[in-house]
């Protein structure tokens, strides 16, 4: 990753793991510095010890995406240094349900982290790079934006969103210097998925999704991550005519349906 160019700061939000770890041990090994910013101090802590080991200089602080004055909160660690590369990462999706049934706390926070989240990151970081004249933004994305699943409403709208507004910005962002892309990412074997149940053997390791991200920074405005089933997928469910036969055959499966769902993407893919 050019330092030159995307340097001398990395700020990565969901950094203590998953995807967002994979991004500072990567951009560590290219010489930038870091600072990660997730809800546990606990995970932040242990990783910054073992990149500081490494030679890194790492600052992180411990904030919740949804809260409103989380920008503030991170710009108390950032204001006083050169931010070139914002990686957005964190925006799963913990919570199942009808939208009319869920609470608006639940939906609320998806939008909060996602939407304005993105938003708001982008534009003050992107402001800053802008006026360099170089820097790069990756929003974390989702193959879920080229469908609307029923009991993830808010979550397919919301990356929905993320990849729209990443092909907006890109636009207008490539002239004046600064690099934007929607890394747009499947079944991913991450922390937060082992968590919730989910058969992440079967699930891409966060390194590729990451290695995959810095080395498309500059291949805007989507990167779909290589994972065997990925790209077919997306075409599949992007498809314009016939709207409502796609979204009815291809919701995303319920949470113990998924390693089924896996295999046939990766079925799929091999054309068995
Ligand atoms: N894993 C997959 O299969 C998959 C598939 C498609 C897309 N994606 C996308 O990939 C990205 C990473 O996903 P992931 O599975 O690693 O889970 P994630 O929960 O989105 O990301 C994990 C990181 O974000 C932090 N984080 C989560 N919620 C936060 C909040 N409210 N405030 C501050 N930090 C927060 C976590 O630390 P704390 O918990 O300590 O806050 C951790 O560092 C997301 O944008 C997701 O939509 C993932």
């Amino acid at each position: 990753m050019d330092l030159q160019k995307y340097g001398p700061w990395a700020l990565i939000i969901g950094g203590s793991e998953g995807v967002g770890a994979a991004f500072a041990q990567l951009l560590a090994a290219d010489g930038f510095k870091l600072v990660l910013v997730a809800r546990k101090q606990g995970p932040l802590d242990e990783l910054a010890a073992e990149l500081r080991g490494q030679g890194a200089e790492v600052r992180v602080l411990s904030a919740d995406l949804a809260q409103p004055d989380v920008l503030a909160q991170v710009r108390g660690v950032t204001d006083d240094i050169e931010v070139g590369l914002l990686v957005y990462n964190a925006g799963a999706n913990n919570t199942r349900g009808l939208f009319v049934e869920l609470p608006e706390e639940v939906t609320g926070s998806v939008l909060a982290i996602t939407v304005l989240g993105q938003a708001n990151f982008a534009r003050h970081y992107g402001a800053l790079m802008v006026k360099r004249g170089r820097g790069g933004i990756i929003l974390g994305g989702s193959l879920s934006s080229y469908l609307g699943s029923p009991t993830l409403a808010t979550y397919t709208g919301a990356k929905a969103f993320s990849r729209i507004f990443s092909e907006a910005l890109w636009a207008e962002c490539a002239p004046l210097g600064v690099d934007v892309l929607h890394l747009n990412i499947g079944f991913t074997a991450t922390p937060a998925m082992a968590r919730l149940g989910m058969p992440v053997d079967l699930a891409e390791p966060p390194e590729t999704v990451a290695r995959e991200g810095l080395e498309n920074i500059a291949n805007g405005p989507v990167w779909i991550v290589s994972t065997p089933g990925n790209l077919e997928r997306a075409r599949l469910i992007s498809a314009v005519d016939n709207r409502a036969e796609i979204v009815r055959s291809n919701a995303i499966p319920p949470r113990d349906k998924t390693a089924e769902a896996a295999r046939e993407h990766q079925r799929l893919a091999a054309g068995d």
